[in-house]
């Protein structure tokens, strides 16, 4: 941190701030009239890539968290997964043996909420509201809206009134997933990033319901274990995750329109300063949780992307992806399938933009997050642009020197951008990606009647 530049560091710290100052719209409540409820418990619904991860950070705060899973099998691969991740985080010396030792002595594995009715979990959970203690649940099961109000309609019946549900959906609609419950107010996104137990920036999503009381939890419960949280609104795919899937979309497009082979892709961001590739972060992921959130959205998928899902390639998870991982040492390796897969479909493409180096790939991946950015404050899901890149920063890895998707718009000069957005919205005119955010285009006016 000390070497940052001072301009970052101050933009940075503005961001903290702004962070911090948050406010619902027509007058709901904000950072200075609200109050979290009292917190000590935590129950996290599902224990897959995210679920554990965010157990383990409530465990290792201190709150006593207990994580619900499916049945048997799960809660067995719950556990294998979590030594697994235990054993690494040692080698990254980021967890000791006392640490690994109280995760495996706090944090509770269950299965199916029709057993915990007549278990102790369920005394447990009496036993805590009997002392107002009050629980919070973060639900991390499947991107699936069907599961999901199943699973609250369950949790309503089973929870106490004052008990307030956080979900950690990437992208589903909170006014319909809170629809299911006696009160809506108190369905809150809380949105963690992958892996959650390390990333420190967390979404918070108001529905068009959540309560201030909800959303002052959600802070409180991420301030708890040393997060960021920034209060965003509801909408296919919040902020972070609109942004991250049109650099999602646009390196695949790389691959299946232009030829790029995955460690190309990822060699050509890293080289710009990111720490991972977009391929190997896909993967990393989970490529089923884009399948999921495209199907659950309705939003369109390339023939590339279809077959990929075909094939079952949902990235580490499946041990192969666009890469291929070794099962035994879950090393990353090149798949000269997939390279086969990309070589075939990159040969009948005839792609509309032209990329002629590095430069212009780097281009093709960023400008239009940017614009996605600029989209995002125009519809006001979210307020400052130095919001956004701080997510991007402390969630995803951004390299701090050009401050964000954001200031790299800046950094490049707009006008620049706006032009360049422009010219590629009248390529492919029906490309979603390329709708051209209003400031944007009303740069690109100014320029030309300047010109004129
Ligand atoms: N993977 C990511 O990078 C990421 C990042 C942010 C948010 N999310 C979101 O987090 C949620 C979970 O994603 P994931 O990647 O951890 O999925 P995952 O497939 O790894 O895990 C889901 C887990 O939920 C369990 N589950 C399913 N139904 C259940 C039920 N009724 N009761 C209890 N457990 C149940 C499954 O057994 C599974 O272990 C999704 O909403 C996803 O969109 C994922």
């Amino acid at each position: 941190m000390d070497k940052m530049p001072e301009d970052i560091r101050n933009y940075l710290m503005e961001a903290h701030q702004l962070a911090g100052q948050w406010s619902l719209p027509n007058n709901r409540g904000n950072h200075t009239n609200s109050k979290s409820i009292p917190l000590k418990s935590v129950s996290v619904i599902g224990g897959g890539t995210m679920g554990r991860g965010i157990a383990m950070a409530f465990s290792l705060a201190g709150f006593e968290t207990i994580l619900v899973e499916l049945n048997q099998q799960a809660v067995e691969n719950c556990r294998k997964e979590l030594e697994i991740t235990y054993a690494r985080e040692k080698t990254f010396k980021r967890l000791n043996d006392s640490k690994i030792e109280k995760l495996r002595n706090t944090l509770q594995i269950t299965t199916d909420f029709q057993k915990l009715k007549n278990c102790d979990l369920v005394s447990y959970l009496e036993e805590f509201s009997m002392k107002n203690i009050r629980i919070q649940i973060v639900e991390a099961v499947f991107e699936d809206m069907k599961l999901k109000k199943e699973l609250f309609t369950k949790l309503d019946k089973i929870c106490k009134s004052s008990c307030i549900f956080g979900t950690n959906t990437s992208s589903l609609d909170l006014n319909e997933m809170s629809s299911v419950l006696s009160d809506r107010t108190k369905v809150v996104g809380i949105h963690f990033f992958n892996p959650a137990n390390l990333i420190r920036m967390v979404e918070v999503i108001y529905g068009s319901y959540t309560s201030s009381e909800a959303v002052a939890t959600a802070f409180e419960a991420c301030r708890a274990i040393k997060k960021l949280p920034v209060l965003v609104g509801n909408c296919p795919a919040f902020v972070f995750n609109r942004l991250l899937g049109v650099y999602l979309n646009q390196s695949q497009k790389l691959m299946y329109e232009y030829g790029y082979l995955p460690h190309q892709v990822d060699k050509i961001i890293t080289n710009f300063g990111f720490l991972m590739g977009p391929l190997t972060v896909a993967d990393m992921n989970g490529l089923d949780v884009m399948e999921k959130l495209k199907k659950e959205n309705g939003w369109p998928a390339s023939d590339f992307e279809k077959e990929v899902w075909r094939q079952k390639r949902y990235g580490r998870k499946t041990n192969k992806g666009y890469y291929k991982y070794d099962p035994k040492t879950h090393k990353k390796e090149v798949d000269m399938e997939m390279e086969q897969l990309i070589e075939k479909f990159s040969k009948q493409a005839r792609p509309n933009i032209q990329i002629l180096n590095d430069q212009d790939a780097v281009n093709f991946l960023l400008y239009p997050m940017f614009n996605e950015g600029l989209l995002c404050i125009e519809e006001g899901i979210i307020d400052h642009e130095n919001l956004i890149d701080i997510m991007f920063i402390l969630g995803f890895g951004w390299p701090i020197l050009t401050g964000g998707p954001m200031m790299f718009g800046h950094q490049q000069g707009i006008e620049k951008v706006a032009n360049t957005l422009i010219l590629w919205s009248s390529l492919e005119p029906t490309n979603r990606i390329y709708k051209v955010a209003e400031k944007l285009r009303q740069i690109d006016q100014k320029h030309l009647s300047s010109k004129l």
